[in-house]
C-alpha cells in the first residue's frame, strides 16, 4: 500500500507530465502554422510521450492501492515567436521536470519508499536522455541562425535525429 506522503507527490507528478503534453500539443500546432511540418511532428510526438508518462504514473498510483487524481490542465500561455525560443523552451521545461523528479525520487528515500523510488529510475534515466536532444537540438539552431535554407533542413531532417546520451547504460555485447 503506498503511502499518503506519496500518493500526493505522485498525484502532482501526474499533473506535471500532463500540463507537459498540453505544452507541447501547443507549441506542435505553432510549427503546424508557421510551415515547420518536421518540428509540428517532432512536438506532436514529444505530446505523446508525455502522455504516456502520464498513464504510467496513473497505473503504478492505482496498481499500489493508491487513487491516481485527473486533473484540468493548464493553459500553455506562451507566446511561440521563433524555433530557437520554442526549443529553449522545450529545454528550460525539461530541466524543471528533472528538478521535479529528482524532488520525488528524494520524498521516496526520506520515506523509506523503495519500490516507487525503483520504478522512478525509468523517469531519470528518460530525463537525462530528453534533456541531452533538446541540447543537442538547440546547439544546431544556433549554429544555423535565420539561414532559411539551413532551417528548411532542420525542419526536413529532425525526427530523423538521435542522441544517445553519455549517462545511457552501456549495451551488453
Ligand atoms: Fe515526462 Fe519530458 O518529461
Amino acid at each position: 500500500m503506498i503511502n499518503k506522503k506519496i500518493e500526493a507527490a505522485l498525484n502532482m507528478q501526474i499533473a506535471a507530465e500532463a500540463n507537459s503534453s498540453n505544452l507541447y500539443l501547443a507549441m506542435a500546432s505553432w510549427a503546424d502554422t508557421q510551415g515547420f511540418e518536421g518540428v509540428s511532428n517532432f512536438f506532436y510526438g514529444q505530446s505523446d510521450e508525455e502522455r504516456q508518462h502520464m498513464l504510467k504514473l496513473v497505473k503504478y498510483v492505482n496498481e499500489r492501492g493508491g487513487r491516481a487524481h485527473i486533473c484540468a490542465l493548464e493553459e500553455p500561455l506562451k507566446i511561440f515567436d521563433c524555433l530557437t525560443h520554442v526549443f529553449q523552451d522545450f529545454l528550460d521545461h525539461e530541466v524543471g521536470v528533472t528538478r521535479l523528479i529528482n524532488e520525488l525520487v528524494h520524498t521516496c528515500l526520506e520515506n523509506r519508499d523503495y519500490t516507487t523510488q525503483n520504478f522512478l529510475q525509468w523517469y531519470v534515466s528518460e530525463q537525462i536522455e530528453e534533456e541531452a536532444l533538446a541540447r543537442t537540438i538547440l546547439d544546431k539552431l544556433k549554429l544555423i541562425g535565420n539561414d532559411k535554407a539551413g532551417l528548411y533542413l532542420f525542419d526536413r531532417d529532425i525526427n530523423q535525429l538521435t542522441v544517445t546520451s553519455a549517462a545511457a547504460p552501456t549495451p551488453e555485447i
